[in-house]
């Protein structure tokens, strides 16, 4: 008739007395061991007790490495306002951990006060998502052309996260450290990049991931500036009169170039009512298109399309000739001379070929001063 008397200790912490007032005292069996978790941060942690025939015993959670007492029965001991505990019949015990810190990482157990004392343990995983620290992850970079470019990542999480970079746009080049690479990126916080060219430039990603969502990335821009160069198809067009033709030239530069085109060295402008200006830029690049709208006297000569950008410029000439050849003829049998010119002479009033009337006279009025001498 009497209760059994029994002491019991809690890691030598707290003395706890229980009176069961029962003849058979049927002995409390846990029914599964207890399970690890893992929880990212911030998340709530729940563990679970399952005891049958608890009786009269209590069930309390404790945290094992701190040596504390957490909850006995439904009271919360602990001053841990984010510890909670609660019971379906006495039987499933759970142990609520809110918002869960790194610091809760670590070894928790569900002790009965029997004698002797029954427990069992399990970890409490922390795990925290990546995140990548702005400093001293690279911003985006400007480089000349032929430079080297390192881009670093830093990132943080728990587990330590995987880091690979990849272009945004295209593949990642030959000239970075292909050792590493797979499916176009490249595993490792720090991408190499040795003699960036303009192939380079574009927008590179930094993604860090280390199974706990969400993956997180950084854009770094790396801008590859160069002088402009250009490239010319035909650089020879033969045309008669009253055709419309149309010359083309393909300009590369960056920063973006100021690009113009010139008929026998002055500069065509966009009012210019014989021809139409057009120009496509594609990222660095600029297809250069000039319609002359009707081939005629005036516009025979020699093309220049000019690429200006603040690290220089370039230009490339297309001469425009009269199929029939009748202006070229022409306009050198106007030019009368009582003494050779010297070479430099020459040069000029070549390329005044095809130059109109009105233009060729101020090429002349020009002229005459060396002609004179
Ligand atoms: C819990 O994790 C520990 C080591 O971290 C391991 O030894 C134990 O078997 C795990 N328990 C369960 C139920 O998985
Ligand atoms: C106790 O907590 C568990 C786990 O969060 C929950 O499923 C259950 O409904 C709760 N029981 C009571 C009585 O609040
Ligand atoms: C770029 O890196 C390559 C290979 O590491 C090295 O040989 C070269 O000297 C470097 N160039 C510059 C300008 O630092
Ligand atoms: C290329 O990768 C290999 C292996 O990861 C490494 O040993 C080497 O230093 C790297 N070279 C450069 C230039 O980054
Ligand atoms: C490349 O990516 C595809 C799809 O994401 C994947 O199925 C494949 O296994 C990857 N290959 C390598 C070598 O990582």
């Amino acid at each position: 008739m009497f209760g059994k008397l029994l002491f019991y200790v809690h890691f030598g912490l707290v003395f706890h007395v229980v009176i069961c007032f029962k003849d058979t005292v049927e002995v409390p069996r846990f029914e599964d061991s207890l399970n690890n978790l893992t929880v990212s941060l911030g998340r709530e942690a729940v563990f679970t007790c399952v005891v049958n025939d608890l009786g009269s015993y209590r069930v309390a959670w404790l945290r094992v490495d701190t040596q504390t007492i957490l909850t006995i029965a439904s009271h919360v001991i602990t001053k841990n306002h984010r510890i909670a505990v609660n019971h379906s019949d006495r039987r499933v015990w759970f142990l609520h951990i809110h918002d869960v810190r790194q610091s809760d990482r670590g070894w928790y157990m569900c002790q009965l006060n029997t004698d002797p004392m029954k427990s069992q343990t399990a970890y409490l995983d922390v795990v925290v998502p990546p995140d990548i620290l702005d400093y001293p992850t690279s911003s985006d970079q400007v480089a000349r052309e032929g430079a080297n470019v390192t881009l670093r990542c830093a990132a943080h999480g728990v587990p330590t996260p995987n880091v690979v970079w990849r272009k945004e746009a295209g593949d990642l080049l030959p000239t970075t450290n292909f050792s590493d690479t797979h499916n176009n990126s490249v595993s490792g916080a720090v991408l190499h990049l040795v003699k960036v060219s303009r192939l380079h430039m574009g927008a590179y990603l930094c993604i860090a991931s280390n199974g706990v969502p969400p993956s997180v990335s950084k854009r770094v821009m790396l801008v590859v500036h160069f002088p402009p160069i250009m490239t010319i198809q035909n650089q020879l067009v033969g045309a008669k009169e009253g055709d419309t033709v149309f010359l083309e030239c393909h300009s590369e530069a960056f920063p973006r170039s100021i690009n113009y085109w010139t008929i026998n060295d002055q500069i065509i402008s966009q009012s210019d009512k014989r021809f139409e200006i057009t120009s496509i830029e594609r990222g660095y690049e600029v297809d250069m298109k000039l319609m002359i709208k009707k081939v005629g006297r005036s516009t025979f000569g020699t093309y220049s399309c000019i690429s200006k950008n603040s690290l220089g410029d370039t230009d490339g000439t297309i001469k425009l000739y009269s199929l029939s050849g009748k202006y070229e003829e022409m306009q050198y049998n106007e030019v009368e001379f009582d003494e050779t010119p010297d070479v430099s002479e020459l040069e000029a009033l070549k390329r005044s070929t095809g130059v109109s009337a009105a233009v060729r006279a101020d090429y002349f009025v020009l002229l005459l001063p060396l002609l004179m001498l």
